[in-house]
C-alpha cells in the first residue's frame, strides 16, 4: 500500500508544516495507551494475530450449510452490525448476479421503512432463505423490529425447521437477543465483548455473511493480519496508519472541516459507507471532528466536482485507488471514428480510469484542495482485509489525537433513548 499527500500538483506535505517530532511523542503515548487498555473495546487490535481456526471452521461450516439449503441469506442488523459485511460483499462480488460459490445476501433492519420490509418479504416468496440476526446489544430498535417480523415469517413458512434456519450473532452474555437465542435454541456466534460495533467486521458479525456471499474470509483475515503486524510499529515515521491520522489531524487543525473519501470503482460505495460510520461515530463528539463524506468517481465529478474544485475551501480529499481490478474492458477500434475516440482504442477502461484518477488528483490539488492518495495493489479479499485494519487503526489514533473516545457513541444512544420515549408516549396516548 502506498500513501502520500499532494497539494499543488506535487508531492508535498511541507505546506502543512507538521510538527512531526511533536506528534511522534503524542502518537507514541496514545499507541501505548491503546495497546494497554486491552479488554476495553480494543480487542480488534490483536484479534487478527490470534489463533482463530475453530471460529473460522464453524463459520465456514454454517456458511456451507446456508449455501446448500438457501437461495438468499437475509442479514438483520444496523450500523456496525451490517455495514462491514455489506461493504466487503459489494466490493468483491459481481455487479450483476452472484459470486460463483456464494448466494445472494440481502439486508434489512437498517431503516424503518414499511415499504422496504414488505417488498423484501414479497421478493422472497419463491426463494429458500436463512436469517442471520446481528446485534451486539440485542436491543437496537430497527433490527429488533425487523427480527420480530422475520421470526414470525420463518416460523410460519418453515415451522420447526425455522429454528435451524435462524442464526444469531450477539454478545456472549448480555441482551435480549442472547436470551431469545437460548430460549429458542438458535445456533449463535459471539461478538467479543472487547470489540465494538464499528470495529467488528472481522469477527463473526462480518465473516458469516461475507463467507455466504462467496468471499474468501481466510484471505481477508490474512490481509488484516499483515496490517496488524506492520502497523504495530509505534514509530510515526514507519507507521502509515498513524501518518494518515496525523495528516488528517493537522488538516483539521488548519481549519478543514470535511474529509471526502473518493473512489473510482462503484463497487466500493458501500465500503465508503462503512468508513463514514467508522470515522463519524468515532470522532464526532465534544463538538469536534472532521465530517466524513464520500464521493464515487466519475459519477460525482459530474455532480459535485465543481464544488470540490472551486467551492468553499472547507474540505480535503482522500483518493482511494486499487491498481488492479479483476475484470476489464478494452475500447474497440472503429474505422468510422465518428466519435474521434480511436486514439483510445486498445486501451482498457481500467487504464483510463487510473489516468482519470491522476487527472482528478492534479486538478483538485491545483485548485488548492489537499489530496491524500491511498493506493493498493489489487481489489481482492487480502487487500481489503489490510485496508480495513489500516482504517480502524488510523481512526483510533485520529480520534485519540482529538482527545475523544474512539469507542463510544453517546450521541447515537441519545437518539435511541429519545425514540423509545416518544414511542412509549404515543403508545400510552393511543391506548387511552
Ligand atoms: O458502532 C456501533 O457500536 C454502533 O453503530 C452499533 O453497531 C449500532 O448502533 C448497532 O448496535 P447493535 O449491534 O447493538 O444492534
Amino acid at each position: 500500500m502506498t500513501f502520500q499527500l499532494i497539494r499543488t500538483g506535487i508531492l508535498n506535505e511541507s505546506f502543512l508544516e507538521i510538527d512531526w517530532l511533536g506528534y511522534s511523542s503524542s502518537v507514541a503515548t496514545i499507541h501505548h495507551y491503546l495497546e494497554k487498555i486491552n479488554g476495553e473495546l480494543t480487542g480488534w487490535l490483536h484479534s487478527p494475530l490470534e489463533k482463530n481456526d475453530d471460529m473460522l471452521d464453524s463459520i465456514q461450516r454454517i456458511a456451507s450449510e446456508i449455501k446448500s439449503k438457501a437461495d438468499v441469506l437475509v442479514v438483520i442488523g444496523v450500523g456496525g452490525s451490517f455495514l462491514g459485511a455489506r461493504a466487503i460483499q459489494n466490493a468483491l462480488t459481481p455487479y450483476f448476479g452472484t459470486q460463483e460459490n456464494g448466494i445472494q445476501v440481502l439486508y434489512v433492519g437498517q431503516n424503518m421503512s414499511g415499504a422496504y420490509i414488505q417488498q423484501l418479504l414479497n421478493s422472497l416468496k419463491e426463494k429458500e432463505i436463512y436469517v442471520n440476526v446481528i446485534s451486539k446489544s440485542g436491543t437496537t430498535m430497527e433490527p429488533a423490529l425487523a427480527f420480530r417480523v422475520f421470526r414470525k415469517y420463518m416460523e410460519h413458512r418453515y415451522a420447526k425447521e425455522a429454528q435451524k434456519r435462524i442464526i444469531v450473532t450477539t454478545d456472549a452474555e448480555k441482551g435480549l437477543l442472547k436470551k431469545m437465542a437460548e430460549n429458542s435454541c438458535y445456533r449463535h456466534f459471539v461478538i467479543p465483548a472487547n470489540i465494538g460495533g464499528r470495529y467488528s467486521v472481522l469477527t463473526p458479525v462480518g465473516l458469516l455473511p461475507i463467507a455466504v456471499a462467496g468471499v474468501d474470509i481466510r484471505r481477508l483475515l490474512e490481509g488484516a493480519k499483515k496490517a496488524a503486524i506492520l502497523l504495530k510499529e509505534e514509530n510515526l515515521e514507519l507507521n502509515e496508519a498513524y501518518r494518515y491520522a496525523v495528516i488528517r489531524h493537522a488538516l483539521y487543525k488548519k481549519g478543514y472541516q470535511l474529509e471526502l473519501l473518493a473512489t473510482f470503482e462503484p463497487s466500493l460505495a458501500k465500503l465508503q459507507e462503512w468508513w463514514k460510520q467508522l470515522f463519524g461515530e468515532s470522532e464526532g463528539k465534544g463538538k469536534k471532528g472532521l465530517f466524513p463524506a464520500t464521493v464515487s468517481y466519475s459519477t460525482d465529478l459530474h455532480a459535485i466536482g465543481q464544488f470540490i474544485q472551486e467551492g468553499s475551501p472547507i474540505l480535503f480529499e482522500t483518493l482511494l485507488h486499487f491498481k488492479e481490478i479483476t475484470d476489464d474492458c478494452q475500447v474497440p477500434f472503429d474505422h468510422r471514428n465518428e466519435d474521434e475516440l480511436n486514439y483510445l482504442s486498445n486501451r482498457s477502461f481500467n487504464e483510463i480510469n487510473a489516468i482519470s484518477k491522476q487527472g482528478t488528483a492534479i486538478a483538485h490539488a491545483e485548485g488548492g484542495v489537499p489530496v491524500i492518495q491511498l493506493e493498493l495493489e489489487r481489489l481482492d479479499a487480502y487487500h481489503l482485509g489490510y485496508l480495513i485494519y489500516f482504517f480502524m487503526k488510523s481512526c483510533a489514533m485520529s480520534a485519540s489525537l482529538l482527545q475523544v473516545n474512539p469507542f463510544d457513541q453517546p450521541g447515537v444512544e441519545m437518539y435511541k433513548n429519545k425514540m423509545k420515549e416518544l414511542l412509549n408516549i404515543s403508545y400510552v396516548k393511543f391506548r387511552h
